[in-house]
């Protein structure tokens, strides 16, 4: 959607994942203090986004959603107020439906008037779902928001949660800053990587303005191995996905934390060329062995090798699959060890652990040919 958001995939934190509706004003004011206080917001995760459960049961005499009183007491004004104090943005949620999934009030048939509430509040990102929405395609609900959310004048990012439902990457791009290209994440290695590969079908479809959304992060939320979750996060980065952490970032394991503030890993999701790294090659049983890569700029290449096998297995990335020469001389960088690890020619590989993966920035140098041709005539 080019309403000048989403240069690249957004950043930042929900709550969804970890609290569901546990939520709180004091929740997401501790969270917004401690993206501040970890770094993690100096890396570029500055939305703070409030999922289902923020409302009240019903709206008010005048039609108007409003905060649970409870929960919410201060208002949402006063929540996007202490986030913009703090360089940070606020994210509200609501249903293209009657109800949102946890039955509280909607915004289909209410658009205009919820965008205009949403931008009173000073509010900078709205993550739309899909429940109770009366069986109309969404194709037919999501366009009017975005309507509505132009008009405000505000510049709100548009998050489309249809769960792919009738595959948005089709019709998405000039309607929504992301789209759901998948039912929920769960916090299940199998989740995460069935996730993966229905995502990557899309990667056509995504660039700055619009970009696949597989779903937020489950990294730190207990479920899988370290290893398990450096494979999603690397993943998630390589296929440009929006990384939104789905963690406790008030009590991070330092573990956690080296995941979610590898600047390298962060610099390949954030790359200003937008494009999807994909799966280019499978090898082993049942393909667990899996390059994934994708183009950078400065005729860079990520590239991330994949062990979705039980046991530690090598995996090479020939040049061929990336659509190099192969007589190429590439220079390596492991970006989870932040080292120059060799000058390659042809192809490279490492072993790789069980349920891990390996990832790397590929620098190519001049070719053969032409260093001898500036030799010659320059
Ligand atoms: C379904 C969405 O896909 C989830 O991410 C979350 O927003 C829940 N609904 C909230 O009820």
């Amino acid at each position: 959607l080019s309403n000048g958001l989403a240069q690249t995939p957004q950043m930042g934190w929900n709550s969804w994942n970890f609290f569901a509706c546990d939520i709180n004003e004091t929740l997401i004011k501790e969270t917004a203090d401690a993206l501040i206080s970890t770094g993690l917001a100096d890396l570029g995760y500055n939305y703070v986004n409030i999922d289902d459960c923020w409302e009240a049961l019903t709206r008010d005499a005048k039609g108007q959603l409003v905060p649970e009183s409870k929960t919410f007491p201060s208002g949402i004004n006063a929540l996007a107020d202490y986030a913009h104090e703090k360089g940070l943005k606020l994210g509200i949620y609501s249903s293209a439906g009657v109800f949102t999934c946890q039955v509280r009030p909607a915004s289909l048939f209410h658009e205009n008037d919820d965008a205009a509430t949403w931008a009173s509040w000073g509010v900078d990102y709205l993550k739309y779902d899909n429940c109770f929405n009366l069986g109309i395609k969404p194709i037919d609900r999501y366009p009017p928001m975005r309507d509505a959310l132009n008009s405000t004048g505000r510049k709100i990012f548009y998050s489309l949660c249809e769960w792919g439902e009738d595959d948005p990457a089709l019709w998405a791009g000039n309607v929504g800053n992301s789209w759901r290209t998948t039912g929920d994440i769960n916090d299940t290695w199998a989740s995460m990587i069935s996730i993966a590969d229905l995502n990557d079908k899309w990667a056509a479809y995504a660039g700055p303005g619009g970009w696949n959304d597989p779903d937020m992060l489950e990294v730190g939320n207990g479920g899988m191995t370290y290893l398990e979750y450096r494979s999603h996060f690397s993943i998630w980065a390589l296929m440009k996905a929006p990384l939104l952490i789905g963690c406790d970032v008030r009590n991070m394991t330092a573990e956690t934390f080296e995941i979610l503030s590898n600047k390298e890993v962060i610099a390949v999701n954030q790359d200003p060329l937008g494009i999807q790294g994909r799966k280019v090659n499978v090898t082993g049983t049942d393909n667990c062995l899996q390059v994934w890569a994708g183009v950078l700029s400065g005729n860079r290449f990520a590239v991330v090798l994949w062990n979705r096998c039980s046991e530690s297995e090598t995996i090479n990335v020939s040049w061929d699959s990336l659509g190099l020469e192969p007589a190429t001389t590439v220079s390596v960088r492991d970006i989870w060890k932040h080292e120059d690890v060799a000058d390659a020619v042809g192809s490279f590989g490492v072993p790789v652990d069980a349920h891990s993966c390996e990832m790397f920035v590929l620098t190519p140098k001049l070719s053969y040919f032409r260093s001898i041709y500036l030799t010659r005539y320059k």
